[in-house]
Order: structure tokens, then C-alpha cells, then sequence
């Protein structure tokens, strides 16, 4: 039987710092998204460097602290920089967060990424919500014992709650911000799809690929909380745009929308997540 991560330490840490706080929303921002952050009142920040059983964060664009805030008058929590399987990171550790979360008592969870997009139409910039996805990191944070409060089989029939979508494009419309919908295909990373691979996630009923999300979606889940996903297309995925993939560009495209997306995710919010 594996080891199964134990997150009492790092809840009870969390808890003791935000002296009575109750998040009623967890946000995860992915590479270069943290701008929703400055429009956090009120708001505590904690480096990932103090708590325990989280790592500091490897990646450029990732900040590596939780800040907890309101945003449009609701307590949320808000993970600016996230852990990666490509990190070397267990799928225990990527979700380390999401279940803190969850144990601090947050009903919804609204996860955020960068993306390559698969669907041949998607330019970058291309904000997509995400209607379901596909699992292809060939790990699970359930797998092992079950841990208290998790489901042993959770039911997958609607990872991304319909209701939580609904309000995303309704806000979105509201302030003119095209919003697209498709699915995301989660894969292990570090490297780009080869085009072979893109033209079989197209295949498969993919529109847009990236490296993150499905394991937090997973874990939230198996908690009851209720998901909303949002990706930034930031480039056409290998194969189907002609240029090469560069990180650099995916933190530039995210830059330039993430103003729209703040605004989505602050709607959201404010429409009682
Ligand atoms: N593939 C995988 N992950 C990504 C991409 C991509 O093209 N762009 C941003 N994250």
C-alpha cells in the first residue's frame, strides 16, 4: 500500500494563520495568471515556503504563495502557482492544495490554465471553458487507501458543474468577452505534443492539451466540490500552428487576456460559486 499524504499538518497551519477566515471558493492560477490577485481585498499572504508539506514553485511564471482574500465580497483562497507532475511532484502533492482547501471549506474550486489548442479554429488568446476533460497522465490522486472525506469511486459524469459553466458564459457575455467551450486533455509534460500526437488528441475529442488540472479536478471531486475550469489558449498546439512552442509566449498570451479572465472569475464569484 502506498503512503498516503497526510494533510492534517498543513490544514491545521493554514487554519492557524487566517485566524478564523473560512474560504468559500479555492482559485488555482495557472502560468501567468496571477493577476486576479490585485483584485483580492483584505487580503493574507502566505508563501508556499511556510507551509507545511508544500514545495516552493519551479516554474517561471508561478508564483508560489496562497493568498487569501475577498474578491466581489466572498472569502476565497486563491493558489498563485501550482505543483506539476513534470515538477517530479506525486499526484499526492499536486492535489495537496485542493484538499486543504476543501478541508478549510470550500464548496467550489475554479481551476485556471494555459493551454495549446487543439481545435484548428482556437487563436491565441482564445479564453475556453472547460466541458470536460480527458485524464492522460496515467496517474490518480485517489489511488491508494481512501482518504477520510473522499470518495472511494467517485462519479466523473459532470467533473465541471453545469451550473458554475452557465454562469461563466453568462458573465463573460455580459461584459463582451468571447468564451469559448471544449475539452481539455491533461497530459504528464515537461515537453510539447509532437504534431502526432495533437492530431491524436483531435482525434480522441480533444480541443485544447495542456499539463495540469485533472488531477485537482479528481481530488475536488472526490470531495463533492463543485468545479469550474478555464483555459487560456495560448498557442495552436504542435503540428497546427508553424511555429515552435516556447514558454515564454505562453506567459505573454496569458498576460494579455488575463484581465478578462480576472473579470470572469470575479463574476463568477460574485454570482455565488
Ligand atoms: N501543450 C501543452 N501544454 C501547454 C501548451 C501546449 O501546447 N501551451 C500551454 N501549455
Amino acid at each position: 500500500m502506498p503512503d498516503r499524504p497526510d494533510i492534517a499538518p498543513t490544514v491545521a497551519f493554514l487554519r492557524s494563520q487566517l485566524s478564523g477566515r473560512t474560504p468559500a471558493v479555492g482559485i488555482v492560477l495557472g502560468s501567468g495568471l496571477g493577476g486576479l490577485v490585485s483584485r483580492m481585498t483584505d487580503r493574507l499572504t502566505i508563501p508556499y515556503g511556510d507551509i507545511p508539506g508544500f514545495y516552493g514553485s519551479t516554474v517561471v511564471g508561478h508564483k508560489g504563495e496562497l493568498v487569501m482574500g475577498r474578491l466581489a465580497e466572498v472569502e476565497v483562497i486563491a493558489q498563485s502557482g501550482r505543483f506539476h507532475l513534470y515538477e517530479g511532484h506525486a499526484a499526492d502533492t499536486v492535489t495537496l492544495p485542493v484538499r486543504a482547501f476543501a478541508e478549510l471549506g470550500i464548496d467550489s474550486l475554479i481551476v485556471t490554465n494555459a493551454a495549446g489548442g487543439v481545435r484548428r479554429t482556437f487563436r491565441p488568446g482564445t479564453l475556453m471553458v472547460i466541458a470536460d476533460h480527458i485524464n492522460l497522465t496515467f496517474r490518480n490522486p485517489l489511488f491508494g487507501s481512501v482518504l477520510e472525506g473522499e470518495e472511494r469511486f467517485p462519479d466523473m459524469s459532470d467533473p465541471y458543474d453545469a451550473r458554475l459553466r452557465e454562469t461563466a458564459h453568462r458573465v463573460a457575455a455580459t461584459h463582451g468577452i468571447p468564451l469559448a467551450d471544449g475539452v481539455y486533455a491533461g497530459l504528464l509534460g515537461p515537453s510539447y505534443e509532437t504534431p502526432a500526437e495533437v492530431r491524436m488528441l483531435e482525434r480522441l475529442g480533444a480541443d485544447a492539451v495542456g499539463m495540469s488540472t485533472v488531477l485537482e479536478v479528481v481530488a475536488a471531486r472526490a470531495r463533492g466540490v463543485r468545479c469550474l475550469g478555464i483555459s487560456t489558449i495560448t498557442n495552436p498546439a504542435a503540428g497546427i500552428g508553424h511555429e515552435a512552442l516556447d514558454h515564454a509566449d505562453v506567459l505573454e498570451v496569458g498576460k494579455r487576456v488575463a484581465d478578462s479572465l480576472a473579470t470572469i472569475i470575479e463574476g463568477v464569484v460574485g454570482e455565488g460559486a
